[in-house]
């Protein structure tokens, strides 16, 4: 049973979050806030050298939806490379917890956010650089996918 405007899968993810914690030796770590309501997300990742997440966790001082939308990132993003991981927008996460209340949208975009920033900060180790991820996110979001993945 769905409990109030949430989906059993938002439940599910709000009572038993998956991937929650640190990674000491994470190669992608950001921490992003939301100025609306003050909430704060933490992502680590672990990526091995052929650019494949091999590793995600995080820690979410929200609501709710926060929590689920970061518990659903992490599950999306293991196993993915990191050109793949960026195209994980918000729209994606909050149709994997089969929908969100409107109110509740911008806790998804925290988490696109947190993703993007913890890829940047890996890029940027990487030697990659910031303007390859804000170019590629601008792509994604005008909806031209794949031609820059490789
Ligand atoms: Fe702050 Fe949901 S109310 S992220």
């Amino acid at each position: 049973m769905a409990a109030g405007p949430y989906s059993d899968v938002v439940m599910d993810h709000f009572m038993n979050p998956r991937n929650m914690g640190e990674i000491a030796d994470a190669n992608a770590v950001a921490e992003v806030g939301n100025p609306a309501c003050g909430d704060v997300m933490k992502l680590f990742m672990k990526i091995n050298s052929d650019g494949v997440i091999e590793d995600v966790k995080f820690k979410t001082f929200g609501c709710g939806a926060a929590i689920a939308s970061s518990s659903m990132a992490t599950e999306l993003l293991k196993g993915r490379k990191v050109d793949d991981a960026l195209q994980l927008t918000n729209d994606a996460i909050v149709k994997a917890l089969n929908g969100l209340p409107p109110a509740k949208i911008h806790c998804s975009v925290m988490a696109e956010e947190a993703v993007e920033a913890a890829l940047t900060n890996y890029c940027q180790r990487v030697g990659r650089g910031e303007e390859f991820v804000k170019e590629l996110k601008s792509k994604i979001h005008r909806g031209v996918q794949n031609e820059s993945a490789n």
